[in-house]
């Protein structure tokens, strides 16, 4: 690893990301001293503003964002002081002149370079930062989602970009990689000696991935409409979470280490084809109903058209591997769902012979259950069976809850924005918790048989009220199994 980067270069910075987590985070590094010395922000946009005008916005942003027990205006004008703004338009060169003169000198401490803006824009940015003599061996560029929106197309985005940068220089952002409670996951797998060796189609019989949105369309209706819920989320955070559940212990934290192993577990996925996708995912879209006691609209009125957009999606998986072969990984994620909630749910076997069998009461023996809320409550849950106290001759059980609050072990940390992290990261150039070009084609691979089943199926979106967990199909799609959702 090198010096951190002493540039940090944003395109796409009047955009909501930049306002609602980008700045907030920067603010955050630097009031924890973890920003290098003379370090520089140059913003862009498409927008013509002054570098006052622009540094107002970043103020009023952290005031809007960032919690007011956070809030310090010491640090906002500290931070205030080391941005400048450069409006560039991807599709005019000469604007990279000017840009290259607000970097002057600055090039070989590092520049990482952030793209929030379409993916359209991104090799076009990607070259005009080149022919501007922007690209040095130590610049880095980090790329937010979606890469692209099928395989195809995320292979012209990573052409794109490759032509001009070497994969160690590229940084994929899946936000999700930001989370401690993501990266939990891997403590929870490989720093733990009792869950390894049930982690497997012997000891489990499915799992459940539930990210679950209260959140409508909220203005986004130009990205969202046409990509729907398997693309928006699936594709990158489910699939991000699933292959870190499912991977072989990487041999070391390394990027390569961790990212062979996630690529190959994304690889093992059974495609699905016309035939399955009918009995194994399910699309819905919400219509009017309210969530959490709050009246809301349909996809439809929102948007102002009718559309055929899925805002949930449920998927039956399978991972065709030694490790998985036979457990079903059931997937869920939607927009107007009951609650904000993302979990990860295990669910063991039965035990092969229970001896406590009593007639007319079955096994006495529920399986043990692994929860792991992700968000927003983070805690790790395993239900196992106690004997109930008392002086009966036969014994009876009960399931009782194993609790780990996270939140409250780690009461006095601040939590974090998943960009913290991820911001750090590129400047230091880790790439671990960054998506490699294998993993996201692989990723998309996968998500292509699922389109081509339903447009060869001619599967239509399912209507579900707002405040539901997706369309009756959904329930049924797991019930079928004998097994039903953790709600
Ligand atoms: C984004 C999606 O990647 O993730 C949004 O584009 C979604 O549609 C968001 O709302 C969810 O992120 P989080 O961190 O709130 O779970």
């Amino acid at each position: 690893m090198t010096e951190p980067s002493a540039t940090f270069l944003l395109f796409g910075a009047t955009g909501d990301l930049a306002r609602r987590m980008i700045f907030p985070s920067l603010y955050n590094l630097l009031a924890d001293g973890l920003l290098p010395d003379d370090f520089m922000i140059v913003a862009s946009g498409r927008s013509e503003m002054s570098d006052d005008a622009f540094q107002k916005d970043v103020c009023a942003a952290l005031r809007q964002f960032l919690p007011n027990d956070r809030y310090d205006d010491d640090v906002a004008a500290r931070l205030r002081e080391m941005i400048c703004y450069q409006p560039v338009d991807a599709a005019k060169p000469e604007q990279f002149a000017a840009l290259a003169q607000r970097i002057d000198g600055r090039l070989e401490r590092g520049l990482s370079i952030y793209l929030s803006t379409p993916p359209a824009l991104f090799a076009p940015t990607a070259q005009g930062l080149a022919d501007a003599g922007l690209i040095a061996a130590n610049t880095r560029i980090a790329m937010e989602k979606p890469i692209g929106k099928d395989l195809a197309s995320s292979k012209q985005v990573n052409d794109g970009i490759g032509a001009l940068f070497a994969e160690e220089q590229i940084f994929r952002v899946d936000h999700y990689l930001g989370k401690e409670t993501v990266q939990n996951l891997l403590a929870l797998r490989f720093g733990n000696v009792m869950f390894e060796p049930l982690w497997n189609t012997g000891a489990i019989d499915h799992v459940q991935i539930t990210v679950g949105e209260t959140v409508g369309l909220e203005g986004r209706v130009s990205y969202y409409d046409g990509v729907g819920a398997l693309r928006d989320m699936v594709q990158n955070h489910i699939l991000q979470i699933l292959s870190i559940i499912t991977m072989e212990p990487p041999a070391r934290m390394d990027p390569t280490a961790v990212r062979d192993e996630k690529v190959k577990a994304l690889r093992s996925l059974r495609p699905m084809t016309a035939e399955t996708v009918k009995t194994h995912s399910v699309r819905g879209q919400y219509t009017p109903g309210a969530v959490q006691g709050e009246i809301v609209t349909g996809y439809a009125d929102e948007l102002g058209q009718p559309s055929d957009t899925e805002t949930f999606v449920a998927l039956k998986a399978y991972i065709d591997n030694w490790r998985w072969q036979g457990v079903p990984f059931y997937l869920r994620t939607g927009k107007r769902m009951p609650a904000r909630q993302s979990e990860i749910l295990i669910q063991f076997k039965p035990v092969r012979h229970s001896i406590f069998w009593r007639a007319g009461h079955g096994t006495g023996l529920e399986p043990n259950t692994l929860i792991i809320r992700l968000q927003p409550e983070e805690y790790i849950r395993l239900l196992i069976m106690s004997k109930r106290p008392g002086l009966e001759r036969q014994v009876h059980l009960e399931e009782v809850t194993l609790d780990v609050s996270l939140t409250a072990a780690f009461a006095g940390q601040r939590r974090r924005i998943a960009y913290e992290r991820l911001i750090l990261d590129l400047l230091a150039g880790d790439q671990t918790l960054f998506v490699r070009r294998d993993e996201v084609e692989a990723q998309w691979t996968w998500i292509d048989s699922i389109i081509d089943g339903w447009k060869e199926a001619n599967m239509k979106v399912a209507p579900y009220s707002s405040g539901n967990w997706g369309p009756s199909s959904a329930i049924a799609l797991i019930e079928r199994d004998g097994a039903s959702w953790h709600d």
